[in-house]
């Protein structure tokens, strides 16, 4: 029996189990996935007791995703730029591999729309904080032009350092109108609707506005963002992809059906509405 876990606090909203165990039940898996609270500082004793238990893998979320990295043997190259794992492998002896699933789960989550090539271009980011710099590293290496744009500006300057290979450009969110003509698709990583704040947006004619939200924080924006002609998808599909890519780590490669996993959290939203 595998046993894998998402660790938080909170994490009991998470919809992790649900998607992990449409896919081990669908695939008929000797496993099991559940969500485990663990308090802000108990991180490293955490995951020394998880290997002791024997868990074969985590999913990590707030507030672990950074002090993770404190406590594993090995990292990817994404979890270096990103600074923060949200995905841990247990390696047998050597103890945890950190992987950041988050990076490929936009990518795959954008050809899912569509949008198989982004190499060239254009991508406005909205938002500088924790959840664009996977975004900021899987656009970079995806051949993107970014455009970040920040309500603090010397942030969006630090974090394009960090988690970029290549020069792409700054300013600040008030010029989001000015830019707005020459993107391809605007992403927005802002936690402005966990706040109720929305977001002006010009028209779209069309272009996707992708939101990495979803669920109520997401709606108002998503709306406004329909209101001014601009295609949406929240990040729903998004959070189902870094899973795959999780579950892939973990069950050798296996891929397992996005489809079903993305319809079973819509229909568990929409029943707790
Ligand atoms: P997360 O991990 O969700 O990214 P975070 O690290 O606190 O959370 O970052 C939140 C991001 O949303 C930041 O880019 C923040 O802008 P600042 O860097 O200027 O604080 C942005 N943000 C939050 N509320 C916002 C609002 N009402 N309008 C615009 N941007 C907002």
């Amino acid at each position: 029996m595998e046993r894998l876990a998402v660790i938080g606090d909170p994490v009991g909203h998470s919809l992790s189990p649900l998607i992990h165990m449409t896919w081990i039940d669908t695939l008929g898996l000797e496993a099991s996935y559940e969500s485990i609270r663990v308090p802000e500082g108990q991180t490293a004793s955490a995951l020394d007791d998880f290997l002791r238990e024997g868990f074969r893998g985590l999913n990590v979320t707030l507030p672990h995703k950074q002090a993770v990295l404190d406590k594993v043997a090995r990292r990817s190259e994404a979890v270096d730029a990103i600074g923060a794992a949200n995905t841990l492998t247990h390696l047998g002896d050597e103890g945890w591999r950190a992987d950041n699933t988050d990076a490929p789960g936009l990518i795959m989550a954008l050809a899912r729309m569509g949008l198989k090539d982004l190499s060239g271009k254009t991508v406005l980011i909205l938002g500088a904080g924790g959840a664009a710099r996977a975004a900021l590293f899987a656009l970079d290496r995806a051949g993107a032009d970014i455009f970040l744009l920040n309500r603090t500006v010397d942030k969006a300057a630090a974090v394009l350092a960090a988690c970029c290979e290549r020069p792409h450009q700054h300013g600040p969110l008030d010029d989001l109108t000015r830019h707005a003509d020459s993107a391809d698709l605007i992403i927005n990583t802002t936690s402005a609707g966990h706040g109720g704040a929305v977001i002006e947006l010009p028209a779209g004619n069309g272009r996707l506005f992708y939101d990495i939200s979803y669920g109520a924080p997401a709606a108002a924006q998503l709306s406004h963002a329909r209101e001014q002609g601009w295609e949406t998808e929240d990040g729903l599909a998004m959070l189902v992809c870094q899973a795959a890519e999780s579950f892939a780590i973990w069950f050798d490669g296996t891929r397992p059906d996005l489809e079903a996993a993305i319809t079973v959290c819509r229909d568990y939203m929409e029943a707790g509405e």
